[in-house]
């Protein structure tokens, strides 16, 4: 059965990366990647991407210096890779296909249309003073306009600082702040099922005050809502309009800036991870071509929003640079029906699907209808990206979405990789089945496994935090502002290797199962959230003294904050003051980070050092048991405690509460 079940797989897919297709197949030409690295790097520069002018210099990196620099004396035009190259064979054919949220409101833009949208945005940019090197701010959602900002940075050689269109004035403040940014791009909404969801309000707040920012330009989503309300505010279909179609490209370095994208971390203030030009855009369309077997003119539907990293590489340079047609998913997966993706997948033919593990999760527990009454016989591949697959949710997609035929890639990666790095790759031959596991270190990529006194873990069936050994193009260069920040978070943990911040166990065939973070970074939905970011936020509150979050297990969110709170002396304890911390978190960082409960405790357990436990908090915000001896044997040793008796008073606070 499962012989069969590959030979029909191999049949619907074709061999990946041509240029080494004749060293044989996945194992052959990872072999080569590695012992080769720098030769197979350059061979595919060459091949997949255009260069305004030549490299003579592959790779010049040290993790140990902090140095990180690929086809160093190279030039070219990421826009140019990945629109303008593509008009001589598909100008007609669509760049972009726009589903909005209401079902039959659809939108197509031609590599052609998407070509001149791109040269007047560029123009327009030029014409508020934007230069080379500028960072721009963009509150987009998935759009054709939000893609256009971003492709219309990359053509002038701006940097775009895209970010998510669900964060907070005050996140979208901050981040405007740190990137220094004087143009702002934003729409003045956008629907998500049903709804209509204000934007514009959100930029007014972010940038109350803020001298910084000279220029808002403010796309239409909704015809009716008024979008201009500062005298800052620029009304961005006018301006495209009367702007000229002719751009010439800006002739790029290899390694100058091409974004800026924030992320959480276990400390401190998000980090503004720097990517580069042609490392990133050359990591971009490789992955997507091999893991997702993405041909010119597929129909590549990555549902990410493009305000994560996700919707960076696999919904606008991946596919784009492959000439594929890429989907702008703006709606949700349960809007007006859990068929909606699948009726997505129907409509267009769709080659690709890549989604999220929280929602596969909230659509597996509907009816089966909703799914079987759509044509899915075009995917050739389901991703999933963000978290953990559980077994459930991917035999869910392997069997009763692909039919028992699309093979489901488990993508590893972070914000940081740039794109895919454990993978079962390529889409044409070998790795058996192994739901819940990444498998495979993509091409290039070697994983090495650490313990925790830095020694390397070797053989298989073995546990250790996830490192990579070699760099690749795709690896982020720097925080922006703070490269120390970057050698000691990422490269300087352990000895010459990049490390990621989760653990993985590498089984008795070599393959990873990546096991979660080691840090206190956790996962909601898939957006990545530090605990110590909420915990900054409840103690902003006059009422609080000290917080403590910690992530527990959900079953559709995978996780979600949890928050233990002490309240200031002579604050009387009141609902009230869970209600107020929740809007806060909401309004300082976003919706998702709100916690699902938040205990008023008397104290916290603590290390005599002082450090939180947050082990115990974890154990005791996740349980459902009613009396403490019933829990106490699962928190080990809490002799060792500051004061150990919180801990049943913490218990029995969760309990009333
Ligand atoms: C963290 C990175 C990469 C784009 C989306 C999230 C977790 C991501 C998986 C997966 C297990 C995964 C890791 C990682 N993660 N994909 N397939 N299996 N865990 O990007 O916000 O930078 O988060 O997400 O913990 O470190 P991000």
């Amino acid at each position: 059965m499962r012989t069969r079940q590959l030979q029909s797989l191999l049949r619907n897919t074709k061999r990946n990366l041509v240029e080494f297709k004749e060293l044989g197949g996945y194992s052959e030409i990872y072999k080569y990647s590695i012992e080769n690295n720098t030769e197979f790097w350059e061979k595919l520069a060459r091949s997949r991407l255009d260069w305004k002018e030549d490299f003579t210099q592959v790779s010049n990196s040290c993790f140990k210096n902090g140095s990180i620099s690929w086809f160093a004396d190279g030039k070219l035009n990421v826009f140019d890779n990945c629109v303008t190259r593509h008009l001589p064979d598909r100008a007609d054919q669509p760049a972009l296909i726009y589903e909005k949220d209401e079902p039959g409101t659809e939108e197509f833009v031609s590599y052609a249309q998407l070509h001149s949208l791109v040269n007047r945005f560029a123009n327009v940019l030029k014409s508020k003073g934007v230069k080379k090197g500028d960072r721009v701010a963009i509150y987009y959602p998935v759009s054709p306009l939000g893609v256009a900002a971003m492709l219309a940075c990359a053509k002038i050689g701006a940097v775009h600082s895209v970010v998510f269109a669900g964060f907070s004035a005050d996140a979208l403040r901050q981040r405007i702040i740190d990137a220094d940014c004087r143009v702002v791009i934003c729409a003045d909404g956008t629907y998500r099922g049903g709804r209509y969801i204000n934007l514009k309000s959100v930029v007014d707040q972010a940038i109350e005050n803020l001298d910084l920012v000279e220029t808002v330009l403010v796309g239409t989503r909704n015809p009716e809502a008024q979008k201009l309300t500062t005298g800052k505010d620029v009304d961005l279909d006018q301006a495209l309009e009367s702007a000229s179609d002719n751009c010439e490209s800006e002739p790029m370095n290899a390694e100058d800036p091409l974004f800026l994208l924030y992320t959480s971390g276990s400390t401190g203030k998000p980090k503004g991870l720097v990517h580069s030009q042609a490392g990133y855009l050359l990591y971009a369309a490789v992955t997507t071509s091999a893991v997702f077997d993405c041909q010119p003119g597929d129909r590549f539907g990555c549902v990410a929003d493009i305000g994560w990293i996700t919707g960076h590489t696999y919904t606008v340079y991946g596919p784009l640079v492959n000439g594929a047609v890429s989907l702008l998913f703006e709606s949700v997966p349960s809007y007006p029906d859990p068929g909606r993706y699948w009726a997505t997948v129907e409509k267009y033919n769709l080659t690709q699907f890549y989604g999220a593990p929280t929602a596969y999760r909230s659509l597996l527990r509907h009816s089966n209808e909703f799914i079987e009454k759509y044509d899915r016989s075009s995917l050739k591949r389901i991703g999933s990206v963000g978290e953990p697959i559980n077994t459930e949710a991917w035999e869910w997609l392997h069997h009763t979405v692909g039919s028992s035929k699309v093979r489901i890639a488990d993508t590893w990666w972070q914000t940081e990789t740039g794109g895919n790095m454990i993978t079962p790759v390529p889409c044409d031959e070998g790795a058996a089945f192994k739901p819940g596991s990444a498998q495979r270190p993509f091409y290039g990529i070697e994983p090495v496994l650490k313990s925790a006194d830095g020694k390397t873990v070797e053989g298989n069936s073995v546990d250790g935090a996830l490192c990579i050994a070699k760099p690749w193009p795709g690896i982020a260069r720097t925080i922006h502002g703070d490269h120390e920040r970057f050698r000691n978070v990422y490269l300087n943990v352990f000895d010459d290797v990049y490390t990621t911040g989760d653990g993985a166990h590498r089984d008795v065939d070599g393959e990873y199962t990546i096991t979660g973070r080691m840090d206190d970074v956790i996962n909601v939905s898939g957006h990545r959230l530090g605990t110590a970011e909420v915990e900054d936020c409840l103690a902003q509150l006059e009422f609080i003294s000290e917080a403590a979050v910690v992530g527990i297990p959900e079953e559709t969110k995978g996780e979600v904050p949890y928050a233990f709170i002490i309240l200031k002396e002579g604050v009387i304890d009141s609902s009230e003051h869970k209600l107020l911390a929740s809007q806060h978190v909401a309004k300082v960082i976003a919706k998702f980070a709100v916690p699902q409960d938040t205990i008023i405790v008397d104290g916290l357990p603590k290390t005599r050092s002082g450090k939180i436990m947050r082990r115990i908090l974890r154990k005791l915000a996740a349980s459902s048991v009613q009396t403490f001896a019933e829990i106490a044997p699962e928190l080990g040793d809490i002799s060792t405690l500051a004061e150990p008796e919180v801990v049943e008073e913490i218990f029995l606070k969760k309990c009333q509460s």
